[in-house]
């Protein structure tokens, strides 16, 4: 027994829990207001409180955990707070660099912490109809502004010549579409071309629709639809995937439904967590623990609960390989997003016209 070990992991386990202390507190000060009403300046706990619209003495408490937290500072001279222009940035705002929404999809997953334990002891799992609506929201709530600040930039347009084929008019399906803004945001920036997104959820369909309607778009639809049965006779030029393989029932059904879907000359791009498959080498990634809770408290659990792959978040790149070749993709280039957490898999069947030079699987 190695005294001395025993105590820094005392220390890191109070660490531990503050960190998870203060998603909570991150989340409350997203739902409440308090990020943008602190962003505008130091302010007293009085002053941020009517800023906010908010009870002084929860905003004073508050103040306390993100100010020790080492999230906000404290002035004692004038008994002022403030969000340093560096750390706003992560907290407040319209755009993807805003990471307090990502509070809110911890803080709900914490409501499932029984049925999961259930399912630890019992197998199966919790299935998706457990976590709606409000996963559907909070998955919108999360992915929107990561759209609206990198979809067109940061993950089309990385795809040599695919964003000239979209001005001219092509043909796109997204799977696993959820409340379809990406969609959305496509049609509205590439009018000659045609898109339609599918998803299991009823309610995310309707929001899409709701969404494509209110932004007037004539050239997208939405359809409740499975990924794994799709109609026949479907052809597309581009089909995408944000997110939406790792926690499917039928993973490897859904990437062959998708290759067999694929026009000639067609290019899928899968976007998808960026991790190994390996567990020795996902050691030392800060992101690791969080992505393999997710897994466990949703992505995972969700696809078991169908008597599913259960694949989870951390399904990795080397699986991801080996199953986008298993469905026909006989070229697979990787490629970096902005976003540090995902890779852009760009997939394209033997015989397929190339926009790019590709690499070969593994390769890059
Ligand atoms: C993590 S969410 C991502 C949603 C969306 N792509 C986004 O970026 O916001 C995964 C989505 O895949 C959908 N999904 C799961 N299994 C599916 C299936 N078999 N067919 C179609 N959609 C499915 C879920 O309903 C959910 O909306």
């Amino acid at each position: 027994m190695n005294e001395t070990k025993a105590r820094k992991f005392l220390e890191r386990i109070g660490e531990i829990y503050s960190g998870a202390a203060l998603t909570l507190m991150i989340d409350v000060g997203f739902r409440a207001g308090l990020w943008e009403a602190a962003a505008q300046g130091p302010a007293t706990s009085e002053q941020l409180a009517a800023l906010a619209g908010l009870e002084e003495r929860y905003v004073r408490e508050w103040l306390g955990a993100v100010t020790t937290g080492e999230i906000m500072e404290y002035e004692p001279e004038n008994r002022t707070y403030s969000l340093a222009p560096e750390h706003a940035i992560s907290l407040t705002g319209e755009g993807g660099s805003n990471r307090a929404p990502n509070a809110g999809l911890l803080t709900y997953l914490g409501k499932h912490v029984n049925s999961v334990v259930n399912a630890f002891r019992d197998g199966g799992g919790v299935p998706y109809s457990q976590y709606r609506p409000e996963f559907t929201g909070l998955m919108d709530q999360r992915f929107r502004r990561e759209y609206d600040e990198r979809l067109l930039d940061g993950y089309i347009r990385v795809v040599p010549g695919l964003d000239e084929r979209l001005v001219s008019g092509i043909s796109v399906c997204d799977i696993g579409c959820g409340t379809g803004h990406n969609m959305n945001l496509m049609a509205a920036a590439y009018p000659a071309s045609t898109f339609v997104g599918f998803d299991i959820a009823a309610d995310a369909i309707d929001l899409a629709r709701a969404e494509a309607a209110e932004m007037g778009l004539g050239n997208v639809g939405f359809e409740v639809q499975d990924a794994t049965n799709l109609p026949g006779g479907l052809s597309f030029d581009l089909m995408t995937t944000f997110d939406a393989v790792h926690d499917q029932a039928n993973p490897q059904g859904a990437l062959n439904e998708i290759s067999r879907c694929l026009a000639p000359g067609g290019v899928y791009l899968m976007i998808d967590i960026k991790a190994s498959s390996d567990i020795k080498n996902n050691i030392g990634n800060p992101l690791a623990p969080y992505l393999y809770t997710v897994s466990t408290m949703h992505c995972m659990t969700v696809s078991l609960a169908a008597n599913g792959a259960g694949l989870g978040t951390v399904w990795g790149r080397e699986l991801a390989l080996e199953m986008l070749t298993t469905a026909g993709m006989s070229e697979v280039e990787v490629l970096d997003s902005s976003n540090p957490t995902n890779s852009i898999y760009v997939c394209r069947k033997a015989g397929g016209r190339k926009t790019s030079p590709s690499l070969r699987k593994g390769d890059s």
